[in-house]
């Protein structure tokens, strides 16, 4: 067989397993540990300010959950979410990367046996409506901490002004440097004004859940 055959044959041999691997990645926290360094700068850092498209805490990722957290970083890498940090970030990492990454998150600065409320605190004045308007429990769960699918977002406790920043770029359209395409999330969104997806996002952060940032000192 001359040269350039084999290696080319070799090379779809390799393909053919990366392709087998795709369909069935498996997160590794351990292996995730390894590949944060570049995370650790925001994600890490107590307090730690975003200035993109505002000033605003960059989200809690430890204990957020693992299939959310791979797939925010899936909507980075293909676009449907357009922050420029976040993009660029999400698209030097693998598939395996990311699987391992959000493994990692997913079980930071867990608490074995800490117990939650089941329900959230009992709304006050217009946020209840506004809550009832959006169905919100319906999806993110009673206490906002217990999400009905994996692929959903605990929101308890998260930092009020990330939320807000988060809701208001579901309405966004059109913008190359910032939104989120969210088919769920997008039609919600766009029923309030920005007042009320304040005081959303207000009381979802005032609510008790297992969101974290976790110190590097802590873990290193
Ligand atoms: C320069 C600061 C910075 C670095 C470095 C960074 N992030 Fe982010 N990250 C942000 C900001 C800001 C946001 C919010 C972006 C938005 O509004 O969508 C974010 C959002 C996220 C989200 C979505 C959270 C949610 O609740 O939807 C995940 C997941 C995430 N980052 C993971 C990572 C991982 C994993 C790394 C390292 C591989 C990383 N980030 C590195 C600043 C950073
Ligand atoms: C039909 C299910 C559903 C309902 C109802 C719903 N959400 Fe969501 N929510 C989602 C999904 C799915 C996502 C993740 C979207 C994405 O990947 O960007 C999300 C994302 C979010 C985020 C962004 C979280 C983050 O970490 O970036 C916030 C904030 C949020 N929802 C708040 C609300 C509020 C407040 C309501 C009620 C007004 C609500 N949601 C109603 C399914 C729902």
């Amino acid at each position: 067989m001359n040269k350039s055959l084999s290696f080319v044959l070799a090379f779809l041999v390799a393909g053919a397993t990366n392709l087998a691997l795709a369909d069935d990645i498996k997160g590794d926290a351990q292996a995730g540990e390894k590949k944060i360094a570049m995370c650790l700068g925001c994600h890490n850092i107590i307090g730690y300010q975003a200035s993109f498209p505002e000033v605003y805490k960059v989200p809690k990722i430890a204990g957020q959950g693992e299939k959310y957290i791979a797939s925010a970083l899936n909507a980075y890498k293909k676009g449907d979410r357009k922050h420029p940090t976040m993009k660029g970030i999400a698209t030097s990492l693998s598939d395996q990367d990311i699987a391992d990454v959000s493994a990692y998150y997913s079980v930071l600065g867990k608490v074995e046996g800490a117990s939650l409320p089941d329900k959230a605190t009992e709304p006050q004045g217009t946020v209840a409506d506004l809550l009832k308007k959006g169905g919100c429990t319906s999806c993110h769960g009673e206490n906002f901490a217990k999400p009905l699918a994996p692929e959903y977002p605990k929101i308890a406790g998260q930092n009020a002004d990330y939320l807000y920043v988060a809701l208001k770029s579901y309405k966004v359209e059109g913008q190359k440097t910032w939104g989120r395409n969210n088919g769920v999330m997008g039609g919600i969104a766009k029923q309030f004004s920005l007042p009320e997806l304040k005081l959303l996002a207000e009381y979802v952060a005032s609510q008790q859940g297992e969101l974290k940032t976790v110190p590097q000192s802590r873990f290193r």
